[in-house]
């Protein structure tokens, strides 16, 4: 039986929105959605007031356009608002890799780092419309760069830091982008990552970048190369210290952010500027029902889309204090979350459940050792936390006082879709509860019927959101073929999911071919198109299977070209080549070698079985009488890496 945790009385007093707000808020957003997001669609300042509210297709035509003849600026919605009444608040309190290195930057003095970039940026000739790639580790200046091309309405494309040089030149082609905002080097528990250096080796193959503006983090030596690369401090001081920002329609693209899809490349998932920000600041004050005078952390990298809707868009939106962390949840020690906590004295806080299970692993003491007394909230994002981490959460972290909203989105949906709202919605551990207003989810069978009460099948959206992405930048076609082909007229998440007796969803992982380590989505085709770019590497096949702390590990079949032996160090070497190749998070955790792949008569290879033998479920491998030799089938059980 499933625990439920009741909503705490005094929140559901306190809280924006109680259950029956939220009954009544959701009906109206799916009786009447174009009344509903035009009175939300007001919470932002427009430049222009927008008359139309939304313009969806999403057969034929596929098309999704919202607040549309309406113009804004974001940047000037996430600064200029707040000066005349919170300019002295800190907007981004800092903390850095180095327990003893923090910052408080104001609202004010926020603004004028932004107004300075955004100068410095138009003098090297970057406008509306240009894509600028943003390379940086988190530090306030990552925030800067993004605000400052919202600002001139360049759309920005953030590259995790992890990413390698390959990673980060294909995406610096892919959108041609003019400019590239890097730093010497990353910290990180300690450790450098050489950022520039890594830039540069991009660079020698990403022919439209004209300039490279680099912060000085650690001050480790660079190259700079004379006419292209640049110095933040020096171009940002040089730059006048006002900028009136740019108009910029509802619908012109505010960012791109690649993310791994089930085949091919990492594609360009674009967010426009209107809908988003009315999308991503609702999401953010109602789910962690934030209140003036909260200091809210999410502890995502910005290189992702949770660090992009809710580190620095929809909290500074909201004029709220948010908490940017360089560092690692284990440096110097497994109390470093709790102790941050402690010091900035953190009201929300919001991570992954990767990091509450290695936590979880180090037993309760780092964490009873400190206070969290100012805690009020928790959230948890990024793939499904199984009950044993909710439930430690729960009790250890939040001293069986604090809610915790388990937010259910992706990407694409550019802020959270499901999710508890923690005045209204009784929690079970595990699940992420309800649809957020607006969002109408429909469970479907594999041949798209639409399935109805208490059920498990492929989770679609049937309505769309502002926060919608609005295509795949420069490929439309790919956008409406991965999304909108599989079920005709909705948008299909990728996810499966199960839907209770109490209309609570529970996601239960990726349906397609994309694997999440960490909570990081990577590709499996990404992952086999390294290896078999390996020289001793005839094919691979890579599936995943469930990991302890990573929730999904990584798990590789290679094949050797013939006369190449399977060694340790071969095995140790094509780790390394994938990292190298796609960065850290795409390391295989298991290597097996294969001599063969199961594959039909017409060539395919049958990733069914071969994650059934990942998983060390080799009873259930269904039928296998389509194989074109059955055979190998027997050698891959016989040598499987996951026993447990
Ligand atoms: C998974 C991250 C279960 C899901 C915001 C989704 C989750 C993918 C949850 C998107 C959650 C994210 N419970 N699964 N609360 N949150 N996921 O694009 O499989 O990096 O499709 O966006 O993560 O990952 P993405």
């Amino acid at each position: 039986m499933t625990e439920v945790y009741s909503v705490p009385a005094e929140l559901a007093k306190s809280a924006w929105i109680d259950a029956e707000t939220y009954a009544a808020w959701y009906e109206r957003s799916i009786q009447d959605p174009e009344g509903f997001w035009a009175e939300h669609g007001r919470r932002i300042d427009w430049i222009k007031p927008f008359t139309k509210v939304r313009d969806v297709s999403f057969s034929g035509d596929v098309h999704i356009r919202w607040f549309h003849d309406g113009s804004l600026n974001v940047a000037a919605n996430c600064l200029d608002r707040h000066l005349a009444t919170r300019g002295d608040q800190t907007a981004i309190l800092w903390e850095g890799d180095d327990p003893n290195e923090s910052a408080a930057i104001t609202y004010r003095d926020l603004h004028e780092r932004v107004c300075r970039l955004a100068n410095a940026m138009t003098a090297l000739g970057v406008a509306k419309g240009d894509r600028v790639t943003i390379y940086l580790p988190m530090i306030p200046e990552a925030a800067v760069a993004m605000l400052a091309c919202a600002r001139i309405g360049a759309i920005h494309s953030v590259v995790f830091g992890g990413f390698s040089p390959d990673s980060l030149a294909g995406r610096l082609q892919d959108c041609a982008s003019s400019l590239l905002i890097t730093a010497d080097e990353g910290l990180r528990g300690g450790r450098k990552v050489p950022l520039k250096a890594n830039a540069d080796k991009a660079l020698e193959t990403s022919g439209s970048v004209r300039n490279v503006i680099v912060v000085k983090r650690t001050g480790g030596a660079v190259q700079m190369t004379a006419g292209r690369d640049h110095w933040y401090h020096e171009i940002t001081q040089a730059a006048a210290p006002t900028h009136q920002p740019v108009e910029i329609d509802a619908e012109d693209p505010l960012f791109i952010l690649y993310t791994s899809g089930s085949t091919g490349k990492p594609k360009g998932v674009l967010h426009t500027s209107g809908g988003y920000l009315v999308y991503a600041s609702m999401t953010h004050q109602y789910v962690f029902d934030y209140h003036e005078g909260d200091v809210y952390w999410c502890t995502a990298d910005v290189g992702w889309v949770t660090g992009h809707s809710y580190i620095v868009y929809g909290p500074l939106a909201n004029g709220a204090t948010t908490l940017m962390f360089e560092g690692v949840p284990n440096y110097p020690t497994v109390s470093r979350f709790w102790e941050v906590i402690d010091k900035h004295k953190v009201t929300i806080f919001y991570t992954a459940p990767t990091a509450i299970r290695a936590l979880m692993r180090e037993g309760e003491e780092p964490v009873k050792k400190t206070s969290r007394a100012s805690l009020r909230l928790l959230g948890s994002v990024g793939e499904p936390i199984n009950p044993e981490a909710w439930t430690w959460y729960h009790r250890v972290v939040g001293d069986d006082r604090c809610p915790i909203v388990d937010t259910w989105w992706q990407t694409e949906t550019g802020g959270i879709l499901i999710t508890p709202l923690p005045g209204a919605t009784p929690l079970k551990p595990g699940s992420a509860t309800r649809p957020f207003f607006g969002v109408k989810p429909v469970m479907v069978d594999a041949e798209g019927k639409v399935l109805d009460g208490a059920v498990e099948g492929n989770l679609c959206i049937a309505e769309s959101w502002p926060g919608q992405m609005r295509t795949v930048y420069g490929d439309h076609e790919r956008f409406v073929q991965t999304y909108f082909s599989t079920y005709k007229g909705m948008y299909f998440t990728g996810d499966g999911a199960r839907r209770d007796a109490d209309g609570y969803y529970w996601i239960t992982g990726r349906v397609d071919d994309v694997i999440n380590v960490s909570g990081h989505r990577m590709g499996t085709a990404e992952v086999e198109s390294a290896l078999v770019a390996h020289p001793k590497v005839a094919e691979a096949a890579v599936v995943g299977y469930p990991h302890e702390i990573k929730g999904q590990g990584i798990y590789a079949y290679v094949t050797l070209v013939a006369d190449e032996e399977p060694t340790e160090e071969l095995r140790k070497e094509l780790v390394n080549w994938v990292r190298k190749e796609i960065g850290p998070i795409a390391s295989p955790d298991l290597i097996q070698w294969s001599p063969g792949l199961p594959k039909t008569r017409s060539g395919k290879i049958m990733r069914r079985i071969l994650r059934k033998i990942a998983e060390n479920q080799f009873d259930a491998l269904g039928d296998t009488s389509t194989l074109a030799d059955p055979g190998v089938v027997d050698d891959l059980i016989e040598n499987r890496m996951n026993r447990a």
